[in-house]
C-alpha cells in the first residue's frame, strides 16, 4: 500500500488531519488500533476554541456543531460561595467558546470520512513507524493475523499518549517535561438539566468541582479526589452529595440529580515532549504534549497542531515549500507551553493540594481574588480560555 501522508490514531487530532488533507487533494491512511464504537465510547472534553470551531468548519464538518452546539459568552468561577462571572465575549473583544463534546466532534469526523471514502484501518495491532529519517518511511502493521505494509511521505503521529509514535524516537533526541498532580478528577454523566446556564468552576475547601454539559438535557459533572481513589466507591448518591457540598448554596439547592449514563476517574498530568518531530514523523496532540483539564485545553492544542502540520503540508505538496517541515515542532511548542502555563496555573488555583501550608493557601486564595478583582486579570484569564490566536505559517 502506498499513501502521502499515514495517519497514526483516528482520534480527533488524526481524523481532523485526515479530513482536511483530503480536502487539499492530499492522500491519507488512517491507521487504528481500536474499533470505532471503542474510539467514540470514551467521553472526554467538551469546550472547544473558536480557532476549533473555525476548523471543523473549514474541514466540512461544522453543519451539527452549528445546529446543536451551545454558544457560550462566558463562564462563572465559584470562590468561598458567591459565583464571579468572567464575561469572555465582552473581555475579548467578542470571542466565545462552543460547548460540543469530543465525542460528538469524533463522530462528524467519522462519517464525514467514510462519506468521502478516504481509507481508514481499524483495529490494526502492531502498527510501528520505519525509517523516518530516510526519505522513503513506511508504516507496518498487522490486521486479521497478516502483515501490511504502508509506504509514505510523512507519517502523523495522532496516537495519544500512550501511542507508539513518541515511542519510536530513540530517547536521547527527546526531552520530556512532566508534573504528575496528587489528585484527579471524578467525572460523572447523565440526562439532567444543567444547574446553571453556564460553566461553574469551584474551588471550595473539599476540593474543586465542575459542572459542565453537554446539551441542555445532558449534563457532565466533576469533582477533585484523591489520585488513590476508586471509582467503585462512588455511588451516584455519594458523587450527588459531594458535588452539593461544593457549591454554593443557590446552584447546590438547584442541583437536579439523576443516575450516571458513565463515571470516570481521570489523572491530572501535564506533560510536553520537546522536539515534536523525528524526520518524517511528526507528533501531534495528547502524543506530544498532556493538560490538566481545568484549562478545557487538551482537545484544543490537538486541533492547533493539525492547523500546523496542515498548512505546512499543503504549502510543501503545493509550493514546495518542504523547508516549513523544520519549523513545525517550534511553532507548535510557543502556543503549547503557553496553553500548558494556563491549563497548570488554573489548576493550581482552584484545586486543593494537601501538601500546601496554611501561608501558600493563602497566596492561592489572593492570587486567584487578585484576578478577577482586576481588569487586567479577568482580561488574562478570559484571553487565554477562548484560545490564544494560531500562527500563520508564512
Ligand atoms: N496504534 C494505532 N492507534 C493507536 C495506538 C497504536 N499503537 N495507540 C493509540 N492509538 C489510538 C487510540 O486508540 C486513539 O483512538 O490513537 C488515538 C489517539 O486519540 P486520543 O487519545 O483521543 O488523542 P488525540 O487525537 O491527540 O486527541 C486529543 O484531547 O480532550 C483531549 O486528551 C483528550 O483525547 C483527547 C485529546
Ligand atoms: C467537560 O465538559 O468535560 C469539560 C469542560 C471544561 C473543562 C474540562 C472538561 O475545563
Amino acid at each position: 500500500m502506498k499513501t502521502q501522508v499515514a495517519i497514526i490514531g483516528a482520534g480527533p487530532a488524526g481524523l481532523l488531519l485526515g479530513q482536511l488533507l483530503h480536502r487539499a487533494g492530499i492522500d491519507n491512511v488512517i491507521v487504528e488500533r481500536q474499533t470505532p464504537e471503542y474510539v467514540l465510547g470514551r467521553i472526554r472534553a467538551g469546550v472547544l476554541e473558536q480557532g476549533m470551531v473555525d476548523l471543523l468548519r473549514e474541514a466540512g464538518v461544522g453543519e451539527r456543531m452549528d445546529a446543536e452546539g451551545l454558544v457560550h459568552d462566558g463562564f462563572e468561577l465559584a470562590l468561598d460561595g458567591r459565583l464571579e462571572h468572567i464575561n469572555l465575549k465582552a473581555l475579548t473583544g467578542g470571542k466565545t467558546v462552543m460547548v460540543y463534546g469530543q465525542t460528538e466532534v469524533t463522530r462528524d469526523l467519522m462519517a464525514a470520512r467514510d462519506a468521502c471514502g478516504a481509507k481508514s484501518i481499524y483495529q490494526a495491532d502492531q502498527v510501528q513507524p520505519h525509517d523516518m529519517k530516510s526519505d522513503s518511511p513506511y508504516i507496518t502493521f498487522e490486521k486479521d493475523g497478516e502483515s501490511y505494509r504502508l509506504d509514505c511521505d510523512y507519517i502523523a503521529g495522532c496516537d495519544g499518549f500512550h501511542g507508539i509514535s513518541r515511542q519510536s524516537i530513540p530517547a536521547e533526541v527527546l526531552t520530556e517535561f512532566e508534573r504528575v498532580y496528587p489528585f484527579g478528577w471524578l467525572g460523572l454523566l447523565a440526562d439532567t438539566p444543567p444547574v446553571h446556564d453556564e460553566l461553574i468552576y469551584a474551588r471550595h475547601e473539599r476540593g474543586f468541582a465542575l459542572c459542565s454539559m453537554r446539551s441542555s438535557t445532558r449534563t457532565r459533572y466533576y469533582v477533585q479526589v484523591p489520585a488513590t481513589e476508586k471509582v467503585e466507591d462512588w455511588s451516584d448518591e455519594r458523587f450527588w452529595d459531594e458535588l452539593r457540598s461544593r457549591l454554593p448554596a443557590e446552584q447546590a439547592a438547584k442541583l437536579v440529580t439523576g443516575p450516571s449514563l458513565e463515571k470516570s476517574i481521570a489523572p491530572l498530568r501535564s506533560f510536553v515532549v520537546e522536539p515534536m518531530q523525528y524526520g518524517k514523523l511528526f507528533l501531534l496532540g495528547d502524543a506530544a504534549h498532556i493538560v490538566p483539564p481545568t484549562g478545557a485545553k487538551g482537545l484544543n492544542l490537538a486541533a492547533s497542531d493539525v492547523n500546523t502540520l496542515y498548512r505546512i503540508l499543503v504549502k510543501v505538496y503545493q509550493e514546495g515549500r518542504t523547508e516549513l517541515l523544520e519549523k513545525y515542532s517550534e511553532i507548535c511548542l510557543r502556543r503549547i507551553w503557553k496553553a500548558e502555563r494556563f491549563s497548570w496555573w488554573m489548576t493550581s488555583m482552584l484545586h486543593d493540594f494537601p501538601e500546601n501550608d496554611a501561608f501558600t493557601k493563602r497566596m492561592q486564595q489572593t492570587e486567584l481574588e487578585y484576578f478577577v478583582g482586576s481588569e487586567a486579570g479577568r482580561k488574562t484569564i478570559a484571553e487565554n480560555y477562548v484560545g490564544l490566536p494560531y500562527e500563520e505559517i508564512k
